[in-house]
């Protein structure tokens, strides 16, 4: 067993380490915020999926947290797991990324293996990290071992965490992955090493650039099969029959969250810098996607329309502002641009989420409290928006319901209930 430092306790940072130490690791969490830090030694996870025996266990099993860099010293392995927001160009800011390489670089001794993990442009482990946490005197591949190791933690997935969901390493040499490669194995079920940093990298931003143009393909297709009275729901599920050579995929209201709005477009920020030229998918993509909060909004105007009615004034109640159901994260999510545009629009617009008792969209200055009285608010509202459908809703009483409702989800069939 290893003594690992894991940099970054967030929702990343912080089950990885947890997992490892339950493996019988010595883990060490480093992070920057010192209220994180006390409160995780406490006992006090800060991340939804993460509950509070699990990190008790992890606790008594000797994981501890801690601000002070020093731990690196002792360490056989550190992971980065620091967040990698979207810079001004485009590309992922990596402020955080080399301020943690440079912390590893100050303390590191020989020997040790350095995982990044924050999702990055190709490349990055072997032009930015590596050279950074090796400094002038370790040389890659016999003193210190370098790889990348994209993080796939989907929030609030039961069926799937850290342990049995497979793991793609790739290291800057084959010495790198075989060392990435033995440390996971030690506590995830699948390993799976890629042929160095730069593939494992493009795998990452593979996945969530293929889930956000898969997205976007049925985002388009929902606006033209109204006109063309086509249930676009009712054609998916028919193609969804198809044993093989078809994925899934459903219309929303847009995407959110911090990865597939932002991580491909490091692909096509990387590509333009590099070559010159667009990678035209993710930018068609983004440009659709985008677009589908104002095409929700759109349709609330016709709905209100039909019933006589004009959005300035209307009582508008938003159900989910989360980005996905059943969880609490807010980032990016396409209750915000919606809010933004009926709020210009005059609408008067309430919320309700069950994971989120305080909103405020960005853009706006206003900050929102989710309703108390979620039946007598539905009672007086001109029309009920389903945003996310968390498993907190009672969809069947939905269908039912005295009011209009716009089920951007396509998971209600009531008689006033219309789709996207
Ligand atoms: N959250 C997800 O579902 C998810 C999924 C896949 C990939 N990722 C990627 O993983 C990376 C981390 O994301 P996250 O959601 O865990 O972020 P997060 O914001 O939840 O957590 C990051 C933590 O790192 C800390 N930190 C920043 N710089 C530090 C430093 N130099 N030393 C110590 N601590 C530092 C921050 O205080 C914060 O607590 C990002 O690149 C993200 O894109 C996230």
């Amino acid at each position: 067993m290893n003594t690992v430092v894991v940099i970054g306790q967030g929702y990343v940072g912080l089950p990885m380490a947890l997992r490892a130490a339950q493996v019988g690791h010595s883990v060490t969490g480093l992070e920057l915020n010192e209220t994180v830090v006390e409160n995780l030694n406490r006992g006090v996870s800060h991340i939804g999926d993460i509950g509070e025996a699990e990190l008790s266990n992890a606790l008594s099993k000797g994981y501890i947290a801690s601000a002070d860099p020093a731990c690196i010293e002792r360490a056989d392995v550190v992971v980065v797991c620091v967040p990698t927001p979207l810079g001004a160009g485009g590309g992922p800011d990596l402020g955080a990324v080399e301020n943690a390489a440079h912390t590893i670089a100050r303390h590191v001794k020989s020997g040790t293996l350095c995982i990044l993990e924050s999702t990055t442009y190709p490349g990055t482990t072997e032009e930015i990290f590596g050279p950074i946490v090796a400094g002038n005197d370790l040389e890659i591949g016999s003193d210190l071992f370098v790889a990348f190791s994209p993080e796939r933690i989907d929030p609030g997935n039961e069926q799937y965490g850290v342990k049995n969901t497979p793991k793609v390493v790739g290291g800057i040499t084959d010495a790198c992955t075989a060392k990435a490669r033995d440390f996971y194995q030690s506590f995830i079920d699948t390993v799976v090493p890629a042929k160095r940093a730069r593939e494992a990298e493009m795998a990452k931003l593979l996945e969530n650039t293929f889930r956000h143009v898969n997205i976007a393909l049925v985002n388009e297709m929902v606006r033209f099969s109204r006109e063309l009275d086509i249930d676009l729901g009712n054609a998916i599920d028919a193609a969804a029959t198809k044993p093989f050579g078809f994925m899934a995929f459903r219309p929303g209201p847009g995407v959110g969250g911090h990865c597939i709005p932002v991580d491909p477009s490091y692909l096509s920020h990387r590509v333009k810098a590099k070559l010159g030229y667009a990678f035209r998918m993710v930018e068609l993509a983004e440009e659709i996607n985008q677009a589908a909060p104002g095409y929700v909004a759109n349709r609330i105007r016709n709905i209100l329309n039909d019933d006589s009615k004009a959005v300035r004034g209307a009582r508008i109640l938003l159900l989910g502002v989360a980005y996905k159901a059943n969880i609490a994260d807010q980032r990016e999510s396409p209750a915000d641009p919606l809010a933004l545009r009926l709020l210009a629009w005059g609408a008067t617009v309430r919320y309700h989420d069950p994971y989120v008792s305080q909103w405020r969209p960005r853009g706006t200055d206003q900050t929102f409290d989710s309703v108390t009285d979620l039946d007598g608010e539905m009672r007086e509202s001109d029309l009920v928006v389903l945003m996310q459908a968390h498993d907190y809703y009672d969809l069947s009483a939905m269908n039912d319901a005295d009011v209009e409702v716009l089920d951007t989800r396509g998971v209600l069939e009531g008689k006033r209930v219309h789709g996207l």
